[in-house]
């Protein structure tokens, strides 16, 4: 994105962008099978998959008047089997992904459309580019999937709006890295400018870290450029803090006005870097809960468009601090599925296609119970290699539920192929007390880990 200069260019174009393109908004009042909304997915794993499969379960699919496609990187993605239709390309290729979205919207202004980019390891830029130059419709503005994937970018908007974060700098030299830590002391956490799933992610306690880390960002950083970011890092978070993914949905509401909703707070803890637990409802104190709104409503209403964002957010005693965000649904939001009355993936459906969408939509349904997700994982298997999924013992699974007395459910994603830690699957447990669903679900997350059967 060049330099930090640029990057506060485009948070104004992005502004100004969203000014204009929501004048041009307007509620979708009729679904017409004979000219089909099309509903792209850039991405089609889990989080695809929720969107797509809530096309054809409130909507009633290709009869209904929405055409799903879904484009992955690989064959037997989660959601090929419920799109209508779906692409297997690399997703980098700017020139494939563009000429695969063209096939199924030739004219950006002649069909109803909404591109959803699903995941980061695509090209955002040429999708952006689509969206300002020649009007597709990208969810929730084509700026936006630029900027959430950007830390840097984040971290400026952030400031410009006024929400709190970790304090934080930049380097885009190994001895510029050392010069900032230097000035604002141990322990840091240094991280690429784009990444997800904590790549190239360095928690530097001590000076040797601190030599290493910039050369390990930089091999594990998506994008091109030579920047990292290098933040404050807080030890109290894992210790005595939450994590939150506050969601916001903009969407149209009765009355045909675009207005913002905020959902109940979802809480997540994890041993590492990635997702690993999350829960509704929330536990932290009322006052916080709304810090958390307030400041991921600042975050959407300055981006604007329609969808759903996820803020996510450290708290610590009463401080939130503000980390990433992202416009799309979130893996620590699969736990609406079971505890909202409609999902992250239906919120940003009906959000983003210009339907309305009610107060009574994201309700706790769980009423006195704790619903805790809890991912299931492929084990390590000691290569970098793919491994070939044979299948899972889906009766043994339900039967150990059943047999346990527990009240759970779980999600099995059906990936074909498998590699160490891959997320194979969700699963769930209800109860009154926090802790014991919590442990409820991880016991029926590791029986099932063991059930699944790999090549
Ligand atoms: N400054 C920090 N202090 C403490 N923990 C952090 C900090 N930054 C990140 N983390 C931990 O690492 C996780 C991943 O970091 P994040 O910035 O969200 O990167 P990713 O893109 O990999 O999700 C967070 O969810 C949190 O648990
Ligand atoms: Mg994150």
């Amino acid at each position: 994105m060049g330099s930090l200069e640029d990057r506060l260019k485009i948070l104004e174009e992005a502004h100004s962008f969203k000014k204009e393109h929501e004048k041009r908004l307007a509620p979708l009042d009729q679904l017409d099978p004979r000219r089909p909304f099309v509903y792209i997915s850039i991405g089609g794993g889990e989080l695809g998959d929720l969107v797509l499969t809530a096309a054809k379960r409130i909507l009633g699919g290709e009869r209904g008047g929405i055409k799903t496609v879904a484009i992955d990187r690989y064959e037997g993605f989660p959601a090929q089997d419920i799109a209508d239709s779906f692409e297997v390309v690399d997703m980098l290729n700017g020139d494939l992904l563009e000429k695969r979205i063209r096939k199924y919207v030739p004219d950006p202004q002649g069909v109803p459309h909404a591109i959803y980019l699903e995941i980061e390891r695509a090209d955002t830029y040429r999708v952006f580019k689509l969206g300002v130059e020649e009007g597709y419709n990208v969810i929730s503005t084509p700026y936006v999937p630029l900027i959430g994937m950007d830390r840097l970018a984040t971290k400026l908007l952030f400031d410009k709006v006024g929400v709190p974060r970790v304090e934080w700098a930049y380097a885009d030299s190994e001895e510029g890295l050392k010069k900032v830590a230097k000035d604002m002391g141990l322990p840091l956490i240094i991280k690429p400018v784009m990444t997800s799933s904590g790549h190239g992610t360095t928690i530097a306690r001590t000076w040797k870290d601190v030599e290493r880390a910039y050369e390990y960002s930089l091999k594990h950083a998506r994008g091109k450029g030579d920047e990292v970011v290098i933040e404050r890092y807080l030890p109290d978070l894992k210790e005595r803090g939450i994590e939150i993914t506050q969601f916001v949905l903009r969407h149209f509401d009765e009355n045909g006005k675009i207005v913002t909703t905020l959902l109940p707070p979802v809480e997540h803890q994890r041993p590492g870097a990635t997702y690993h637990e999350s829960w509704l409802p929330y536990t932290i104190p009322e006052s916080v809960k709304r810090k958390c709104q307030e400041y991921a409503k600042r975050i959407a209403e300055y981006l604007g468009g329609l969808g759903i964002y996820a803020v996510e957010q450290f708290v610590i005693d009463d401080k939130v601090y503000n980390s990433e965000f992202a416009n799309r649904p979130h893996d620590t939001g699969m736990v609406t599925r079971w505890a909202l009355r409609k999902d992250e993936g239906a919120l940003h459906l009906l959000a983003s296609m210009g339907l309305p969408v009610v107060n009574s939509d994201i309700d706790i349904i769980t009423e006195g119970m704790y619903c805790v997700a809890h991912v299931i994982l492929a084990p390590d298997f000691g290569t970098d290699k793919l491994v070939p999924v044979i299948g899972w013992r889906a009766t043994e699974v339900l039967a150990y539920i059943r047999k346990k007395g527990y009240l759970g459910d779980i999600w099995y994603f059906g990936k074909p192929m498998a590699y160490s830690e891959r997320r194979m699957g969700m699963a769930v447990a209800y109860h009154e007390n926090l802790n014991t669903a919590r442990r409820i679900a991880e016991d029926i997350a590791h029986f099932a880990e063991k059930c699944i059967i790999y090549g």
